[in-house]
């Protein structure tokens, strides 16, 4: 049983997804993309990034480990008329059905972090990256104030300890850490850079139900839930979780919810 495919499958990342968009597009417009460039979206879920890359008239390749959101992504380009963007399962830490130097910009958006194996995540990258091309990641900082960084740290904290071995997906949020990863790929360091940039949640109802969300469809949230309530903390977890959304919502409105958080957005020149 691969625990990282079965973490992302178990929930419906899509119902998430649907308070991202907004922050997706507006990623999108800001990573240069034209017509006939070719782009992978890596742990692209049901397509926030991919579907306004292929909207901007380049050739997309969403891959994702779940198959759920393949097959999500499959249909929302489909019911949009999209044929320049296609998805496909695959493990961000192994690439081999995808040729070296095939895309122009890899994109990865809160989505390559995850994989087990960081350093093989960051040569399979560059690997299939053209010279010349680009990276793009979105990574969580670890300790960050703001929203997605609390909830994990959170959930962490009602969750069984790691197996032995496990490196967590936030240290793709430390600049040392990416440094390392990409020279060991073959990356000069002055060929990174890195900028702090914010990605907002919007969601139509109060932030209440955007935890609801979370509990019912967010796979780490899922987890610790789980681990919570075997262990009688289920309630403690949700009030933690519930303060948290309320405390950091600034939508002037009580029936909605608009979350800024907080990322790393790192760009590496092939
Ligand atoms: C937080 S979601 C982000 C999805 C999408 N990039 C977005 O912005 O909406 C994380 C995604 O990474 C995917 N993922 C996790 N581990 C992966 C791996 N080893 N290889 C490929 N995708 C992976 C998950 O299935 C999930 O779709």
């Amino acid at each position: 049983m691969n625990q990282n495919k079965a973490l992302w499958e178990k929930g419906d990342f899509t119902r998430i997804a649907e308070s991202m968009r907004e922050s997706g597009e507006a990623l999108v417009m800001t990573l240069g993309i034209t017509d006939g460039l070719d782009v992978l979206d890596l742990g692209c879920g049901d397509g926030t990034t991919a579907v306004p890359a292929a909207q901007l008239g380049a050739n997309v390749l969403g891959v994702d480990i779940a198959s759920n959101l393949v097959d999500a992504g499959n249909a929302r380009a489909h019911s949009l008329g999209l044929t320049n963007c296609r998805f496909q399962e695959g493990d961000a830490s192994d690439l081999s059905d995808i040729d070296e130097d095939s895309f122009d910009l890899v994109v990865s958006i809160f989505g390559a972090m995850f994989a087990p194996r960081p350093f093989d995540v960051a040569k399979e990258m560059v690997r299939v990256t053209r010279p010349g091309g680009r990276i793009v990641m979105g990574n969580w900082i670890p300790n960050d104030p703001t929203l997605v960084a609390q909830i994990l740290k959170i959930s962490a904290s009602y969750s069984p300890p790691p197996p032995e071995g496990f490196v967590s997906p936030m240290t793709w949020g430390v600049e040392d850490n990416v440094i390392e990863r990409f020279m060991a790929a073959g990356v000069l360091e002055e060929k990174i850079s890195f900028e702090k940039a914010t990605y907002t949640f919007d969601f139509a109802s109060p932030p209440s139900r955007l935890v609801a969300a979370f509990r019912a469809y967010y796979g780490p949230t899922m987890n610790a839930f789980d681990a919570a309530t075997a262990n009688g903390r289920d309630a403690e977890l949700h009030g933690e979780l519930d303060a948290l959304f309320n405390n950091q919502n600034t939508s002037p409105s009580e029936d909605s919810t608009s979350i800024p958080a907080t990322f790393l957005r790192v760009s590496v020149a092939v």
